[in-house]
């Protein structure tokens, strides 16, 4: 089986040819950081604008590297949620053309399940398993037991992971997206210099909240401007304090998800991580050593696969399609597709 995949659910033009063998026979992404840049974050219209000229190219390329004739896919899967709404109309569209054209059956995937599925594409992982999903717009716990069957343990009740990291970067000076300039800047700081209380750390559940970490960010630096100024070994000692704050908060929730997924499954023996925050060394490597103290392997994307790409949409549509589950041209698209809407 040969899958297209799209996505474009945000800032990156993507689109990828997958195998049922787990062979990624092409792999493209257009990243639109560079137009973003100045803004501090992602407008919109500017992404859907990008989307519209950048997806021909995208696609054609993606199919020229794979080698893959047209005529030989077996369907063709896009995001059509959650994110913003232009965007995943420039994909859903392109998809559902391509397969009306080609009589291929078209697969809606959503953007978070693209995410925790990808360890399937990279290794033998039986459902059902664990998933912490940390992106620039999620940050969940999900209990992953089939193909459509998406439990959520806990989740952010405000800002996601990857937005802390955004908006700390931010304040101290750094462009969007800010989570690589944390984790560099923080590898130069001192432990000892400043603490943030990890939010949230003494409730009972697996939720988290983000917002009142900014906010302490926010008022550290303030406090700093106006008696020492902001050198660049207090930004890494501010950074290194924020990732202790998040890697704190993180190893308590874990277990709290761990603790939860067993109670209700009997079994823990896998454990992922998915989304862009989970390049982040420190943080992969807490999970790791989480995964390991409870017995389970613990399986981290390449960093590639970290971000949005569009290889992860293509396998979520070979697990769909093996499900037998395709969809009609008449899918609108959802900017606001929970996973727990996921059939
Ligand atoms: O999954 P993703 O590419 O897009 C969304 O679906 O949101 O995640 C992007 C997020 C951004 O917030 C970015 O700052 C964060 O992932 N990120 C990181 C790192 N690399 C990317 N956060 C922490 N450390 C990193 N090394
Ligand atoms: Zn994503």
């Amino acid at each position: 089986m040969i899958i297209l995949g799209i996505e474009s659910s945000c800032d990156e033009t993507a689109a990828a040819i997958v195998d049922s063998e787990k062979n990624i026979l092409s792999n493209i992404v257009f990243s639109q950081i560079d137009t973003h840049k100045g803004y501090g974050g992602v407008v919109p219209e500017v992404a859907a604008r990008s989307h519209l000229s950048s997806m021909p190219y995208v696609i054609t390329k993606a199919i020229g590297t794979s080698k893959v004739s047209l005529s030989s896919l077996d369907g063709i899967a896009c995001v059509t949620g959650p994110g913003l709404y232009g965007g995943l109309l420039v994909g859903s569209i392109t998809a559902k053309a391509m397969s009306f054209a080609l009589n291929k059956p078209f697969i809606s995937v959503n953007h978070l399940e693209a995410h925790i599925l990808t360890p399937r594409l990279l290794g033998n992982i039986p459902f059902p398993y664990l998933a912490l999903l940390i992106s620039g717009g999620h940050t969940q716990f999900v209990a992953v037991l089939s193909v459509g069957n998406y439990k959520i343990l806990g989740t952010t009740l405000d800002d996601a992971l990857g937005e802390a990291f955004d908006k700390t970067a931010r304040l101290l000076g750094y462009d969007y997206p800010g989570g690589k300039h944390i984790e560099e800047l923080a590898k130069h700081g001192n432990s000892a210099s400043f603490k943030f209380k990890p939010p949230l750390l003494y409730t009972k559940n697996c939720n988290f909240s983000f917002s009142g970490l900014k906010t302490a960010v926010s008022q550290k630096i303030q406090s700093l401007q106006s008696s020492l100024s902001l050198t660049q070994q207090v930004k890494a000692d501010i950074a290194k304090a924020f990732e202790d704050a998040v890697l704190a908060v993180l190893r308590k929730k874990t277990c709290l998800a761990i603790q939860k997924f067993k109670e209700d499954h009997g079994i823990f023996r896998n454990f992922v991580v998915s989304g862009g925050v989970a390049a982040n060394k420190n943080i992969r490597a807490l999970l790791n050593k989480i995964a390991l103290d409870n017995n389970a392997n613990f399986c981290a994307p390449p960093i590639n696969l970290c971000g949005d790409n569009a290889a992860m949409v293509a396998w979520a549509g070979i697990e769909r399609l093996q499900a037998n589950s395709t969809d009609s041209l008449s899918t609108i698209v959802k900017p606001n597709f929970a996973l727990e809407d996921v059939k």
